[in-house]
């Protein structure tokens, strides 16, 4: 089923970005003409965070999970990571239906889980915050 899902998402990219000029539609459209390409890196879970009602925090609620759902399967020796590609995909009709994600229901984020291949190298070029004001009493 991810397969078929992922399948679907690069055949959206590939929509949405095929008159697009830019670095990012360049990027995305590359990676969704590759066959080989697995935009979940063919890990085997997916797990969709999904909410409903009117708060002005459901966005923010949501994301808080998935942070807690990363760490939790890290704890757990697992690799995770969001997939913001899929939402577009997730939200159409026909996934909808074969999730059982009901219509007053909006799937904010999506979550793979798997066994990592190995571990990722460390970032180094973090940016620095910026702090905007500091005071002290
Ligand atoms: C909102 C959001 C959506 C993301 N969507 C994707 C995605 O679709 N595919 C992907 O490979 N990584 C995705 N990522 C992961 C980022 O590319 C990146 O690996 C992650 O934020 C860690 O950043 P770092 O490498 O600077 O530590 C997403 C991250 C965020 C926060």
């Amino acid at each position: 089923m991810l397969h078929r899902l992922s399948d679907r998402i690069k055949y959206l990219v590939r929509k949405e970005f095929q008159n697009v000029t830019s670095p990012r539609a360049e990027h995305e459209l590359e990676l969704a003409n590759e066959p080989s390409f697995n935009t979940f890196y063919n890990a085997g879970t997916l797990v969709v965070i999904c909410a409903k009602g009117d708060s002005a925090y459901l966005q923010a609620d949501s994301w808080l999970a998935a942070e807690n759902l990363m760490l939790a399967a890290w704890a757990k020796g697992l690799g995770a990571c969001p997939i913001g590609f899929a939402i577009p995909a997730l939200k159409s009709e026909e996934w909808r239906v074969e999730l059982n994600i009901p219509e007053d229901t909006a799937p904010i984020e999506a979550i793979i889980a798997g066994f990592p291949e190995g571990r990722p190298r460390q970032r180094t070029a973090r940016k620095s915050p910026k702090i905007l004001s500091w005071r002290r009493q």
